[in-house]
């Protein structure tokens, strides 16, 4: 039977859906505050060099692994390679964990769009903390919530590359920068919102200002920021490589990563100016100390941005509903990237034994698979309704002498599968995947299709990169990762 594995209607489709699956709460809630912690601009330039040499490369690589082979995770590493075969499985492993818990925060998102929209209408506005205590203590109701959030992204990825993804993608992204831009005007033009610009910009002013008492060491900053920049560009999670094989031969591969990495960066700091000065203007309105102010994680998006809104009356509904949207849309994004890589592993299977894959009875497996393990996250609201505590005790050991040994610095469901999936497939999938490629295969494998589209070469930097530059930084974010989920303090 003839292969017929579909492709993107567009490289602007594609990129738009690349940008997509970068952008998701990690660039909301996680770099504007870790950019204010751990030094402002000099986290930014520190961040910057580590996208290029790190980030960029690593893109490149998959785009190209994928393009190359026209295959999803697990085909490319088969075809590929023989000692590095099994690689690929990582590759679908962490997807699947990753989704089990971002499905369920894909849930709250949708709740805070209801939430306000209700409040929109009259109903009455309960505090932010009121609000997200409501919800996580409220397991079915977010089981429900999770079950609607999955249940849009079975459509999306039911349509198929260009029918569903790319579809979504181009209106959404566009749609997010919009309101992206709309909620960045009202968040700068609050008193004191100045105060938040200089937290995030301004090297140093975190400490003097006292939203934290002590700036982090050089190694924790190169440590948080490789961390952030893996995480958020979507990367050894195999999307790279099932976008690519979508992808037609005349496009520029090196051009298109250095688009999404830039673009995901960017968007960051626009998330950043959106959230951060908000926060912190109405920190300060309320007489609430800066290192009170919660600036990052799902409390910032939960408790600290709904409590702006609700200070905000009518209009604050309003821009509520915006704002969650916006949200809604890069978790949405992001989750359907995760999904394709998983079906595109299935349908290429298929297409391997001679059959016509059935893309929605795989999808629809795909998400009853982890629809059930999100339920258990859902069930155990951050850690709010004790469903993690029989496996914490697990995990905890009593010495003779009382001394209580905990071994894994988790203590909710969602850590325990971010621990399986970005603190460790990820990082050690990238690093294998280096590994194979600048000394199993050579860079010279990989090259040409780097070259196909192009006539611009940066063979040099890239062979440097992939051979050494890359493995070091790979086994340093490991390393940084374990620590923070293990509690080692190397890199305090
Ligand atoms: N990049 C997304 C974020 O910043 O939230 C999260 C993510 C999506 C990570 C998809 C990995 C991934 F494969």
């Amino acid at each position: 039977m003839k292969q017929h594995r579909g492709s993107w209607g567009s490289n602007m489709g594609f990129i738009l859906a690349a940008i997509g699956s970068a952008v998701g709460l990690g660039n909301i809630w996680g770099f504007p505050y870790k950019m204010g912690k751990s030094g402002g601009f000099t986290f930014l330039v520190v961040y910057a060099i580590l996208a290029i040499f790190v980030g960029f490369v690593v893109m490149a690589t998959e785009l190209a692994m994928g393009r190359k082979t026209g295959k999803g995770i697990v085909g490319a590493f088969c075809d590929l390679s023989q000692k590095f075969k099994w690689v690929g499985w990582l590759g679908v492993i962490a997807p699947f964990f990753l989704l089990c818990f971002y499905v369920v925060l894909g849930g709250y998102c949708l709740e805070y769009v209801v939430i306000n929209i209700t409040q929109l209408f009259g109903a009455e506005a309960l505090s932010g903390s009121a609000s997200f205590g409501a919800m996580v203590t409220n397991p079915i109701r977010c089981m429900v919530y999770t079950f609607i959030f999955t249940a849009i992204n079975f459509f999306i990825v039911r349509g198929g590359i260009q029918g569903g993804i790319e579809k979504f993608s181009t209106v959404g992204m566009p749609a997010l920068f919009v309101m992206l831009v709309v909620v960045i005007i009202r968040s700068l033009t609050l008193p004191n919102a100045i105060e938040g610009v200089k937290f995030m910009f301004v090297p140093g002013y975190a400490v003097s200002a006292g939203f934290i008492s002590e700036s982090p060491s050089f190694i924790n900053i190169l440590s948080t920021a490789g961390g952030q920049m893996f995480f958020s560009l979507s990367l050894a999670m195999g999307i790279m490589i099932t976008y690519g094989s979508y992808l037609g031969k005349q496009e520029n591969l090196l051009k298109n990563s250095g688009i999404i990495v830039f673009a995901d960066t960017f968007v960051a700091i626009m998330a950043g100016l959106a959230v951060i000065p908000a926060a912190v203007s109405n920190g300060i309105a309320n007489g609430v100390a800066l290192s009170d102010i919660q600036l990052g994680g799902p409390n910032l998006l939960f408790v600290t941005l709904q409590d702006v809104f609700v200070s905000m009356g009518t209009m604050g509904s309003l821009f509520g509903v915006v704002f969650y949207v916006l949200v809604l849309i890069a978790a949405i994004s992001s989750v359907i990237s995760l999904i394709e890589v998983i079906a595109t592993m299935f349908m290429d299977d298929a297409h391997a034994k001679n059959k016509e894959g059935n893309r929605q009875k795989i999808v629809m497996g795909i998400c009853l698979a982890f629809f059930a393990v999100s339920l258990v996250v859902a069930a155990d609201g951050l850690g709010s309704n004790g469903v993690w505590v029989p496996f914490q005790s697990m995990l905890t050991t009593v010495a003779a002498d009382g001394t209580v040994s905990m071994p894994v610095f988790v203590d909710c469901w969602l850590d325990f599968l971010d621990c399986l999936a970005e603190g460790i497939a990820m990082p050690l999938g990238a690093l294998l995947m280096s590994l194979m490629v600048g000394f199993e295969l050579g860079p010279e494998t990989i090259l040409p299709e780097l070259h196909t589209g192009t006539k611009f070469r940066m063979d040099k930097f890239y062979i440097i990169c992939i051979k050494y530059v890359v493995p070091v930084a790979m086994v340093f974010i490991l390393l940084g990762q374990l620590s923070s989920f293990f509690g080692f303090g190397w890199f305090a």
